[in-house]
């Protein structure tokens, strides 16, 4: 490897690193050549923003830049050239060029700008230009923030299956995992593809206290919707001796933590993203990192919404589940801020939640955050054996299934609680991007592979 050094790294140092030979490597992402001159806008992907490289016509390389195409590799040597005056701080004054890797003319990255539509049939190139490398590079900052955050907990990362036998949220939309001959079951009963590290978790908070998983998730569900993919990742937090409002307090604690993170390494992207996808993104931000998310009960959220059930599409009433719509309008219109409903009907929750004195309602949250609606759900779990094992029957699961589970409430049970974060929501969020297939690298949703 040749000693280089990273356009970020010029951003911060330029003024130091001034009148000294440096190397840089990266591609091109444009070329623009008169008789004295060309000058070639050059991408790392360190950075969002781009380092101009200035080639005399006299220099021997001059040839070479000249038959450039747009996507070539190169590795540029020169000298940094502090440009205060110019649109860009610094500049390099080229004396010779590699050209690592050409590139084809019909590279389709050409400089006009392109619809998110066109880009995502060409997945494999989007990472190459500047909204991509503002989302990708958040999603990155965005994941190392939580590492961070549960880190400075003390809390284990938990690594749970991806193969499982069990439909956690018993939802039904479980992948088969099958072998080449669907009548051999390779695992002696049926497999499939994790729907959520929820349950495993729960072993591990019985014994770490407090545990989180953040990996793939899959779910085959026919929504075709901007919201949902059919596989995501999802962080799932679990502990033990908390209760709803300390479930409530360690999500409200992680969003500001990834905001906050996300504003200070991502300032050149949040800046692009702001300027380019949605000019409220960063004052957004910024107030939701020092505002107190609103709680409110669910029975609540629907009187409210019963009073202007004319605006939606879809009926509201107690006892159904909340659509989009909803979702968005009591923390778009009614709140103007994220808000945790909580205590849903249980109907319409999952078997594990704990089910409160009331006999009707179960210790539920859902966040909810302007422009994105439903960004985590969780609950307080079930931890008395009997009721667990009552609500199980009741949603028609086998218990034979589930006996590691019940275990857990068997050998010094206690109160305990956790949720799930999407990742691709909370990119979605931070960034402003309003279709799911773009917070992803390479997305998958029905249909589409
Ligand atoms: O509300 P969900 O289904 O909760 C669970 O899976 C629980 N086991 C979590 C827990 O308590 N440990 O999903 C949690 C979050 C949602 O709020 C949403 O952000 C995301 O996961 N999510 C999806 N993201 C993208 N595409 C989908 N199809 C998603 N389904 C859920």
């Amino acid at each position: 490897m040749l000693p280089s050094i990273t356009i970020r790294t010029l951003y911060s140092n330029h003024k130091e690193l001034g009148g000294q030979t440096i190397t840089l490597k990266g591609w091109v992402r444009s070329v623009r050549d008169g008789k004295a001159f060309a000058f070639v806008e050059l991408s790392d992907g360190s950075i969002i923003k781009t380092c101009q490289l200035v080639v005399d016509g006299e220099k021997p390389c001059f040839e070479t830049v000249k038959h450039l195409n747009v996507g070539a590799a190169l590795i540029a040597t020169g000298c940094l050239i502090n440009t205060p005056e110019a649109r860009q701080p610094f500049e390099l004054a080229v004396e010779t060029i590699e050209v690592e890797g050409e590139s084809h003319p019909d590279y389709p990255l050409q400089k006009k700008r392109h619809t998110l539509e066109f880009l995502r049939t060409i997945s494999h190139l989007r990472p190459r230009t500047n909204i991509f490398q503002a989302v990708f590079r958040v999603r990155s900052e965005v994941s190392f923030a939580i590492h961070d955050y549960f880190h400075g907990l003390g809390f284990v990362y938990a690594h749970t299956p991806i193969i499982t036998g069990s439909d956690a949220e018993g939802a039904g939309e479980l992948f088969k995992v099958v072998t080449s001959d669907p009548k051999h079951e390779f695992f002696g009963k049926p497999a499939g593809l994790s729907v959520s590290g929820q349950l495993e978790a729960e072993t591990f908070a019985q014994a770490f206290s407090g545990t989180y998983t953040f990996g793939p998730t899959f779910r085959a569900e026919n929504s075709n919707t901007p919201r949902h993919a059919s596989e995501f990742w999802m962080i799932e937090p679990e502990m033990a001796f908390c209760d709803l409002e300390g479930d409530m307090d360690n999500a409200e604690g992680l969003i500001k933590y990834i905001i906050k993170h996300v504003l200070k390494s991502c300032s050149h992207e949040m800046e692009f993203l702001n300027q380019f996808v949605d000019n409220t993104l960063i004052e957004r931000l910024n107030a939701v990192a020092d505002a107190k998310f609103e709680r409110m009960e669910y029975t609540r959220a629907i009187e409210l919404l019963e009073k202007v059930k004319d605006k939606f599409e879809y009926p509201v009433k107690w006892g159904t589940d909340l659509q989009t719509e909803h979702e968005r309008y009591i923390t778009e219109e009614i709140c103007k801020k994220p808000v945790f409903l909580i205590n849903y009907p249980k109907e319409i929750k999952a078997f594990y939640m704990r089910l409160n004195d009331d006999g009707k309602t179960v210790a539920a949250m859902d966040l909810l955050v302007p422009y994105v609606g439903e960004l985590i759900g969780g609950s307080q779990r079930e931890e008395r054996y009997d009721k667990l094992i009552g609500r199980m029957r009741e949603t028609g699961l086998d218990t034979e299934d589930y006996r590691w589970y019940l275990d857990l409430r068997k050998y010094g049970t206690t109160r305990h609680a956790g949720y799930g974060l999407g990742l691709e929501r909370m990119v979605m969020y931070v960034t402003g991007i309003a279709n799911i297939r773009d917070s992803i690298p390479f997305p998958r949703t029905p249909g589409c592979l």
